[in-house]
C-alpha cells in the first residue's frame, strides 16, 4: 500500500451551475508521479486546480466534497499555506519577464514577503536550479533575464521557481506540450527524478509520455474518474472499455 499525500472524497467542481467534476475519489500516492489523462474538456485542468485552490479564484466557481492534503481539509487551511505546499507549473513557460533568473527562482518568497539572508537566498537558488537540471546552463548568467532562455530552459526555470519553496506536491498542466521534442525529453527526465523529493501530478495528452514518466495514471472522462491505477496495469489491462479506446487513440 502506498502512502497518500492528497485524497479527494466526492469532489465535484462547478463553474456557475455547470458541474464539470462529478464526484471524484482519488488517493494520490506520495513520492510518485501520477499522470492525469483524458479527452479535451473532461476536467483535467479543473481537477488539478482544485488541488491548490486555484479553482475557487474563478468567479462563480466552487467545489463540493473534500480534499485532504496530508490529512488536512485544504479549505480549512490558510490559502498561502496551501499554495506553498502545492506548487504549479503551466503549459506555457511563464517566467516573470522583467526579473533575472535569480529573482525568478526566489519569486515565491518575494511575493509572500519572506525575507532571506543573502547566503540563504544563494543556496536556495543553486539548489532549486540543480533540482530542475538547469544549474549548469545558467550558473554564469543568473542576473540575466529569464526570458533570454530557450523555451525548454524557461520551463525548467519555472520548475525551479516552484521547487524553491519546497512544495510537497507539484502540479504540472501539460508541461511539455509547448516544447520541442528535445526540450520535452529533458523535462520528462526531470519529472522522473523529481519524485525523490516531491510528489508530482502531471496532466498530459501524450500516452507515450505517461508511459515513460508516470507510476500511476488516472483516466478522466466527462468529469468522472473512470479508472486509476499503476500505469503498467492501466495500459496493459484497462478495466473499462473507454480507457482502452482512449489509449488506442479512438477518441480524444
Ligand atoms: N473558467 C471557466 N468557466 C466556465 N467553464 C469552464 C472554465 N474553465 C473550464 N471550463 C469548462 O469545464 C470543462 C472542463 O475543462 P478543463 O479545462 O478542466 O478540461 P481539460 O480536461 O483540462 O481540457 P484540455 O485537455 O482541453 O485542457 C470544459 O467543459 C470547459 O469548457
Ligand atoms: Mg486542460
Amino acid at each position: 500500500m502506498e502512502s497518500t499525500i492528497l485524497k479527494t472524497e466526492g469532489l465535484k467542481a462547478y463553474y456557475g451551475e455547470t458541474k464539470v467534476l462529478r464526484g471524484i475519489d482519488i488517493d494520490i500516492p506520495r513520492n510518485r508521479v501520477t499522470a492525469v489523462m483524458g479527452p479535451s474538456g473532461c476536467g483535467k485542468t479543473t481537477l488539478i486546480r482544485c488541488f491548490n485552490r486555484m479553482h475557487e479564484m474563478v468567479p462563480g466557481a466552487r467545489i463540493e466534497g473534500k480534499i485532504r492534503l496530508e490529512g488536512r481539509d485544504i479549505t480549512s487551511m490558510k490559502l498561502i499555506q496551501v499554495r506553498r505546499m502545492v506548487g504549479m507549473v503551466f503549459q506555457k513557460p511563464n517566467p516573470f519577464p522583467t526579473m533575472s533568473i535569480y529573482d525568478n527562482v526566489l519569486a515565491g518568497y518575494r511575493l509572500s514577503g519572506v525575507k532571506l539572508r543573502k547566503e540563504e537566498a544563494q543556496r536556495i537558488v543553486e539548489e532549486s536550479l540543480k533540482k530542475a537540471a538547469l544549474w549548469e546552463e545558467v550558473k554564469d548568467a543568473l542576473h540575466r533575464r529569464g526570458t533570454f532562455l530557450s523555451g525548454g530552459q524557461q520551463q525548467r526555470l519555472c520548475i525551479a521557481r516552484a521547487l524553491a519553496v519546497n512544495p510537497r506536491l507539484l502540479l504540472m498542466d501539460e508541461p511539455t506540450s509547448a516544447l520541442d521534442p528535445k526540450a520535452a525529453h529533458r523535462v520528462e527526465e526531470l519529472i522522473s527524478r523529481l519524485k525523490e523529493t516531491v510528489t508530482v501530478v502531471v496532466v498530459t495528452h501524450n500516452v507515450a509520455q505517461a508511459g515513460r514518466v508516470a507510476d500511476y495514471t488516472a483516466f478522466l472522462y466527462l468529469g468522472e474518474l473512470i479508472e486509476f491505477g499503476p500505469t503498467s496495469q492501466l495500459f496493459t489491462a484497462p478495466q473499462d472499455p473507454r480507457t482502452e479506446e482512449y489509449l488506442t487513440g479512438k477518441f480524444g
